[in-house]
């Protein structure tokens, strides 16, 4: 089969179209036959092998050289001990270690693996799972009313937090690159900043809600844009943050506000809770570009330079 390729770490150029056995799924496993599968930020570090949490799927180099973790496809073989899914259900989700998406099969434990919607297409389905799942964690407790930032919003999930807090009723502010504020104010973002001229952490006592997608402030400073009673929830960012946060126990309480970190452990039944929630918002549909298999290289490129505006999908042949 088709597949893309990563032997090691590195920029984009690493990337390559080969050739690679089909898998045989186990006995507890289904075969997918993907047609469609997206990028997200965690690809992107697992292209380059960094932050060091992209190097769990090995060390030197991935293990598994097939990158790609967000799926749609529909079911081509199921193991002798399946139950719950059968040869020709539509599905979508998130693929258990992050890799083998962005081939033509896969063989993985149906246990993260959700119905796909049938109005859902396999493309916009295939744009939902991780980013909607980080989505969902981070906006849940959100009133009608409350102001919410989304830093490093214009990437892969920025667009779907975005979606879900003003499907809440919240008023939101997105933070990302200048020319990203367009895309922004399209996928409903109140207004926006633009982080190389404006420091948002330097406004005061403004947030009911911070998600931090690419948190690299130190988390003993983030609080003071937060409201009494505020949260500030980082997603994903450097790793000396994380490790920061790591020696305060995960989570800061100052002044009445709290600053945390969240995790978004992989689920089917957030990713179903979600999807459900994105369609009855209309805040399903946040591609920004369809890439053929064979030019994945280029959809890297694209990645890697952060110029896309939300999810890049690939389609399969
Ligand atoms: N907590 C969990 O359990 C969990 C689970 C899965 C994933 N994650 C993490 O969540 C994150 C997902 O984000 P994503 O997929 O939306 O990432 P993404 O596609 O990389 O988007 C990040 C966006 O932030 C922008 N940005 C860069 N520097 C910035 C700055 N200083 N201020 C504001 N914006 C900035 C980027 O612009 P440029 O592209 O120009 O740099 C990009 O538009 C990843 O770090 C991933 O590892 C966490």
């Amino acid at each position: 089969m088709r597949a893309v390729l990563q032997d090691r770490y590195g920029p984009a150029e690493v990337v390559r179209v080969g050739d690679v056995p089909e898998p045989v799924p186990a006995d507890d496993e289904v075969l997918i036959r993907i047609r469609a599968a997206s990028l997200n930020g965690s690809d992107r570090e697992n292209l380059v092998g960094s932050p060091f949490y992209a190097r769990l799927g090995g060390l030197r180099r991935p293990r598994n050289p097939v990158p790609g973790s967000d799926i749609a496809g529909v079911v081509a073989a199921v193991g002798s001990a399946v139950t719950e899914f059968a040869v020709g259900d539509a599905v979508f989700g998130e693929l258990a270690g992050y890799r083998g998406g962005l081939a033509e099969y896969v063989a993985t434990a149906p246990r993260l693996l959700a119905r796909k919607p049938t109005g859902l297409s396999f493309l916009d389905a295939a744009a939902i799972p991780q980013a909607g799942c980080i989505a969902f964690k981070s906006t849940r407790g959100i009133k009608s009313g409350d102001r919410v930032l989304v830093n490093g919003a214009g990437g892969a999930g920025g667009a779907l937090v975005i979606g879900l807090a003003k499907h809440l009723g919240a008023t939101v502010t997105a933070v990302d690159r200048a020319d990203k504020a367009e895309h922004l104010l399209r996928v409903g973002a109140d207004d926006t900043i633009a982080f190389e001229h404006e420091d948002w952490a330097d406004q005061r006592g403004r947030y009911d809600r911070v998600v931090d997608l690419v948190g690299h402030r130190s988390p003993f400073r983030v609080h003071r844009a937060l409201r009494p009673g505020g949260m500030y929830l980082m997603v994903g960012g450097h790793a000396r943050v994380l490790l920061a946060m790591f020696a305060a126990g995960w989570s800061i309480r100052k002044d009445g506000k709290r600053v945390r970190v969240l995790a978004v452990p992989q689920s089917r039944a957030d990713l179903e809770e979600v999807t459900a929630l994105l369609i009855d918002g209309e805040a399903v549909g946040v591609v920004d570009r369809v890439y053929p298999l064979e030019e994945a290289p280029a959809a890297f490129a694209r990645l890697a330079a952060g110029d896309n505006l939300g999810k890049i999908v690939i389609e399969m042949p």
